[in-house]
């Protein structure tokens, strides 16, 4: 099924001229605070992506307020969290704007509480819903207001449905996918997904060490979920293509990870590529140059590519290489590439790739759990049931 079919988009909205309009954004950016401790945003992919659809409204003649959240506040206000540097940025990038304050400051928003829904569409007219990178949480900005206003999608939450929606019903193949991140748990649900899609296969991370374990490979320090190894056996029995690491780069005992290698505090430790068994102690923390190869090699050739997660610990440069080489061939890619989450896409933006690729996803777990539950999402569900929603 068509994920935006009975989803009210900007046109189906009423007249705006002179009315108030409240926007959903996800301004969630991150921040780089200043030695003066003055934070700015650091990068602004997610502002920049909303502001075709806010500056469409301003153009109909709407008064225009927005709403984010901004990181993961403890439902109360926290300075740490303000708004201000997202609301400067935002000022001078599409003036006239209004951002209010972080959602997350109040703890009706996560809980949904319907005070908090009546507060945030008191006195508007129409809402529009343009944070796709909180699509899949059932919070009171995202699912409240459709009840009451009529709303509509912004035209990027449209695209970012459109264009995952369209891989996964009609992928050009081969369909490739990469997968990477720390943890195999969080991936689970969207691997099995993958598997009734895609051709191949590719996991890195420290995720694929249970998958290496659940081979029966030895993954010395390395990062191992064992409530999770029959489920990584099963994804291996099932006859998909996966391609695992064959070899590794790893960290001796005892050594430390961190973002600035060498100086008295960076981090410490010998490095070394191993091919099979990780040796007690080693711990596995990239994948290895013949991966990397490998991997660019079945990506560079994809008709489809989506890439979700780093394929290695790539905060630490000694082990950012296969991140790195994997990005350059989705940037090199022919086909159709598609790339989700916040450490990928800082990966691409890092290496000056990000307009390389087909299309740069601002949701992370939202694009995941897009694909888990086949292009359904809290904000679809919600904008579905609009006053003004097509039939
Ligand atoms: C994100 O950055 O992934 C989104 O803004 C969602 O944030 P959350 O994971 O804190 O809900
Ligand atoms: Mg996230």
């Amino acid at each position: 099924m068509d994920p935006l079919h009975g989803v009210p988009l900007l046109e189906d909205l009423p007249d705006l001229d002179g009315k108030r309009v409240l926007v959903r954004v996800d301004f969630n950016v991150p921040l780089h605070i200043g030695i003066d401790g003055l934070a700015t945003v650091a990068d602004d992919f997610r502002i920049t992506a909303a502001l075709p659809t806010l500056r469409w409204l301003q153009d109909q003649g709407a008064e225009v307020v927005a709403c984010s959240h901004l990181g993961r506040p403890g439902n109360k206000p926290d300075p740490r969290w303000e708004m201000d540097p997202v609301r400067h940025r935002l000022e001078t990038l599409c003036p006239g704007i209004e951002l209010s304050g972080n959602l997350r400051f109040n703890p009706g928003e996560k809980a949904n509480d319907p005070a908090f829904v009546a507060s945030l569409i008191e006195g508007f007219d129409a809402y529009v819903n343009e944070a796709f990178g909180v699509a899949h949480r059932r919070h009171a900005s995202i699912v409240g207001p459709p009840q009451f206003l009529p709303s509509a999608a912004g035209l990027r939450l449209a695209k970012e449905v459109e264009v995952l929606g369209g891989i996964l019903s009609r992928p050009a193949r081969p369909f490739v996918a990469v997968v990477g991140g720390a943890k195999v748990a969080d991936k689970l649900e969207v691997l099995k997904v993958l598997a009734t899609k895609v051709d191949t296969l590719l996991v890195g991370g420290g995720m694929a060490f249970t998958f290496l374990a659940a081979r029966g490979q030895e993954v010395g320090n390395s990062l191992l979920d064992e409530a999770h190894l029959d489920d990584c056996r099963a994804l291996l029995d099932s006859g998909l293509e996966i391609l695992l690491p064959s070899d590794i780069r790893a960290l001796e005992p005892g050594g430390t990870l961190g973002p600035q290698a060498g100086g008295t505090f960076g981090p410490r430790g010998g490095v070394k590529i191993i091919e099979g068994d990780l040796t007690d102690g080693w711990t596995g923390l990239d994948i290895g140059p013949d991966t990397a190869a490998a991997f660019a090699e079945v990506v560079r050739h994809a008709g489809t590519v989506l890439w979700n997660g780093p394929l290695g610990a790539f905060e630490d440069k000694r082990f950012a290489a296969g991140t790195r080489v994997v990005a350059q061939a989705v940037a090199d890619c022919e086909g159709f590439s598609v790339v989700g989450g916040g450490d990928s896409a800082s990966a691409l933006d890092e290496l000056g790739l990000s307009d390389q690729v087909s299309f740069l996803s601002t949701g992370g777990g939202a694009s995941l759990t897009f694909i888990e539950r086949n292009g359904s999402l809290p904000a679809l569900d919600a904008l579905r049931h609009a006053p003004n929603a097509p039939h």
